[in-house]
């Protein structure tokens, strides 16, 4: 189904249902496997079961981030977003990175954490003593809670005793549990909550305290993905610019990034641009990904990029990317969205950990096409040609032609 070819050269100066048929060839779909997106991908009936207090759907664009290449195999990225330019900008930095052979990365084993805190701890070393002499008895117990995931593959894997509060200076008396939990192609929040519930009376009890919250952390730092690419200079000329110049630019700008926490936001930010993209379009979580990923940039106690980019002296610049990224290709939302499985569809992946892999590349393609443009022409020249297209060729309702304000392109203030 997926599409095995991510190179579709004048793709983009398709009318959009050309667009559906050069992919549905392509993809072996059938004729009418799109019209699911003509609702948004959701009906309005499956909307009100969704969420409460529903009035009707709200949908984003859905396009193609095309020139994918990740660990040797193509990859059509389906990216919902409202933002101009960000699917063109990151396909056009796939580009930049195919030229030197694509990503290349690897994820964690789908691990995610379950935090049972526990209050008014008499003794929080004898606490931890009790516990970690039961840890085998207490994995055991997270996994009777969760048998379908043990029959998956899945389960708990580990145990950890933390007192951060009191390595902080605060309220002695917290002591808090870690269940590390391999979800295999689950996000698996539903799972890890289970889990912290279930097992909070038999730790409390161990404890001598009592129970406090009992849900997974979204510090999902056992669960990262780390991306690798190398492009040649070639391959980052501007117009104006060479590309030795373009990527000494690129680098200097990631080092801003390091060194500066208010641009590490922004480069992070660009980051987030592709992930989050994908995120959505997936039906995952991207609050979840959201808080994972700038808890994990300010981990170290500074805030820091989350991607790295250096010349290496042999006409490449080299990146990396090392980011949490919690995504699943089973269960939550894709049970109930038909755009999110034609978007899982449209993308092939087998598993979590795969997913999560072209994630980091989608991110990692955002903020090269970012940092690039910044650092040679800036932002707003091709940005801003897209928000001009994407202005001036929506039509305006009646109404709001004659009630409201005009649609106007951004001004120049407005968020690159
Ligand atoms: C805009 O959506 C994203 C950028 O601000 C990212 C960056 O500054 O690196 C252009």
């Amino acid at each position: 189904m997926a599409i095995r070819d991510s190179r579709i050269p004048g793709f983009y100066k398709l009318p959009l249902p050309a667009r559906r048929d050069e992919i549905a060839a392509r993809g072996d779909l059938g004729e009418d496997a799109f019209q699911v997106l003509d609702a948004g991908g959701l009906d309005r009936a499956t909307a009100d079961r969704m969420v409460e207090n529903a009035i009707g759907v709200y949908a984003l664009p859905l396009g193609l981030g095309l020139n994918f290449r990740v660990n040797g195999e193509d990859y059509a990225v389906p990216m919902a977003v409202e933002e101009p330019s960000v699917i063109a900008a990151a396909s056009n930095a796939a580009r930049m990175v195919r030229a030197g052979g694509g990503f290349h990365g690897e994820a964690d084993d789908p691990i995610m954490t379950a935090q049972i805190e526990l209050l008014e701890v008499p003794h929080a070393t004898k606490a931890e003593a009790e516990i970690l002499a039961r840890k085998d008895t207490l994995l055991a117990h997270a996994n009777e809670l969760i048998p379908r995931m043990v029959a998956r593959g899945g389960g708990a894997r580990d145990l950890e005793v933390r007192l951060p509060a009191r390595d902080q200076g605060g309220d002695v008396g917290r002591v808090v549990v870690h269940v590390h939990i391999d979800c295999r192609d689950a996000m698996g929040a539903n799972l890890l909550n289970t889990v912290a519930e279930g097992m909070a009376p038999t730790l409390a009890a161990l404890s001598g305290g009592k129970a406090g919250l009992r849900i997974l952390t979204n510090l999902s730092d056992k669960r990262l993905v780390r991306l690798r690419a190398r492009v040649p200079f070639a391959a980052l000329a501007t117009e104006a610019t060479a590309g030795e110049d373009a990527a000494e630019a690129i680098a200097s700008a990631s080092r801003f990034a390091e060194d500066d926490a208010y641009r590490a936001a922004t480069h992070n930010k660009g980051i987030m641009n592709g992930v989050d993209a994908v995120v959505i379009a997936t039906g995952n979580d991207w609050r979840g990904v959201e808080a994972g990923a700038h808890a994990f940039a300010a981990a170290s106690g500074r805030y820091r990029p989350l991607s790295r980019w250096w010349t290496d002296g042999e006409g490449h610049l080299q990146g990396e990317l090392v980011m949490p990224l919690a995504v699943g290709t089973v269960g939550g939302t894709l049970g109930v969205h038909a755009g999110a499985r034609l978007a899982q569809r449209l993308l092939g992946v087998d598993s979590a950990t795969t997913l999560a892999v072209v994630i980091g590349a989608v991110g990692m393609a955002s903020n090269l096409a970012a940092l690039r443009a910044l650092a040679t022409e800036g932002i707003q020249r091709g940005h801003m040609a897209c928000h001009r297209r994407a202005t001036s060729e929506i039509p305006l309702p009646a109404e709001t032609e004659t009630a409201r304000p005009p649609l106007r392109a951004p001004s120049a203030e407005a968020t690159p």
